[in-house]
């Protein structure tokens, strides 16, 4: 018992000495010696946790998978199915204009062929019904689906006053019900063929940010991350993970046609943002869903709002994690900068509306 004291007791006194060493050293440091040695170790830590991190993160080989993509023949949609086909997957897109899948289908046919897989396409309203999806989707000609991407979805911007309840019930369906329906008519056979997979929600930035003009586009798409994240308890033991991507403005004929109805208000708080090719976004969708990611972000401004909002996200990529344990103080503190400007603008407008609706009452 002695000797086992004795033994404790010098382990103890080298690790003291140890400590009393690092901080004599440490305090002979000039300020400069500090924040090199301090730079050093930090990038030395993050190393370390990156490098941990792949040997506990999910991987994914998308080669000889069936990938289906909603809303696939246009936009994000399209530039998400080309890369699965460039990665050897065989892949089916699903959108209603028929002419409009045709022209993508001989965009997205010749990489297909190069892998040697198919490329099909469906004229389906995901919107429609579960039976409409149901009736397209699950049967022998398409086949087991491996990687669902739902893509497929529409956005008007308009202050809360001037959209229609229509439109909430259009943005609604589209981008919420539309993404819940192939996800309940794939899904049972996803978990029974036993191989894993992978359930993409495509959200927006907007999920993250809802700023003025977004009421209803924020709604549908801040539905979807709930969804996903309760989906994906449900089925990860089944080897399928969930992500939910968010994407920045990126360059589509969606973004082209939310343009003309977006309030100038709308485009003056997101003028700061970066637009975005759909190439980018398809790259970061395909590459970290593999990843197991949970959220997939792009650019500076979108990894920044990811840490802002980690919640209670699953943790199936440990580097994923670390980030947000890390950086969503840092990223807190920015945000308060931009919500007191964008605060002043939304102020701005609403005293000159005031103003012009006094005019408006003088003048009658
Ligand atoms: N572009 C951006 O700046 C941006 C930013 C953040 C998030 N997003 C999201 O990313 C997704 C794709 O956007 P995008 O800009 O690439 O749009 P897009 O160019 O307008 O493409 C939309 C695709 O969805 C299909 N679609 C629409 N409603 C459908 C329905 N009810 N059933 C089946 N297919 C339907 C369209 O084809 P049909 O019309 O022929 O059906 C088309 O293939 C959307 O969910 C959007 O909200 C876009």
């Amino acid at each position: 018992m002695d000797a086992y004291l004795q033994k404790m007791q010098s382990v103890v006194d080298k690790v003291l000495l140890t400590v009393l060493e690092v901080n004599h050293a440490f305090l002979s440091l000039t300020v400069r010696e500090l924040i090199f040695h301090s730079f050093l170790i930090g990038s030395a830590a993050l190393l370390f946790l990156y490098a941990l991190s792949k040997f506990f993160s999910a991987s994914f080989s998308y080669k000889g998978r069936h990938v289906l993509v909603t809303g696939g023949s246009s936009g994000i949609g399209l530039a998400t199915a080309v890369k699965y086909a460039k990665l050897g997957a065989r892949v089916t897109i699903v959108a209603r204009n028929q002419k409009k899948l045709d022209i993508a289908l001989e965009q997205l046919r010749p990489h297909c062929e190069k892998t040697g897989q198919k490329a099909s396409a469906i004229s389906c309203d995901t919107s429609a019904s579960f039976e409409e999806c149901q009736k397209k989707l699950i049967n022998d000609k398409v086949g087991l689906v491996d990687v669902l991407v739902n893509c497929a979805g529409t956005s008007i911007a308009g202050s809360f006053e001037d959209l229609d309840a229509s439109q909430f019930e259009n943005m609604l369906r589209t981008n919420v019900l539309g993404s819940v329906y192939p996800t309940k008519a794939l899904l049972p056979a996803m978990k029974d063929s036993g191989k894993g997979g992978r359930i993409i929600f495509v959200a927006s930035q907007v999920a993250q940010v809802a700023i003025h003009g977004y009421t209803a586009y924020a709604a549908s798409k801040w539905a979807l991350r709930g969804l996903a994240e309760a989906l994906q308890m449900e089925v990860k033991p089944y080897g399928i993970y969930v992500s939910v991507c968010y994407p920045p403005d990126t360059d589509t004929p969606g973004y082209e046609a939310e343009m003309v109805t977006k309030p100038d208000i709308t485009k003056r708080l997101s003028a700061a943002g970066q637009v975005f090719s759909s190439d980018s976004v398809a790259k970061d969708i395909v590459q970290f869903s593999a990843k197991g990611y949970f959220g997939i972000s792009t650019g500076f401004d979108g990894w920044l709002l990811k840490q802002l909002h980690p919640g209670m996200t699953p943790c199936n990529n440990l580097w994923e994690c670390w980030q947000g344990i890390l950086f969503s103080g840092l990223a807190r503190l920015i945000s308060l900068f931009y919500i007191s400007a964008w605060d002043a603008e939304c102020f701005e407008l609403a005293a000159e509306e005031q103003k012009a609706k006094r005019a408006a009452k003088k003048g009658k």
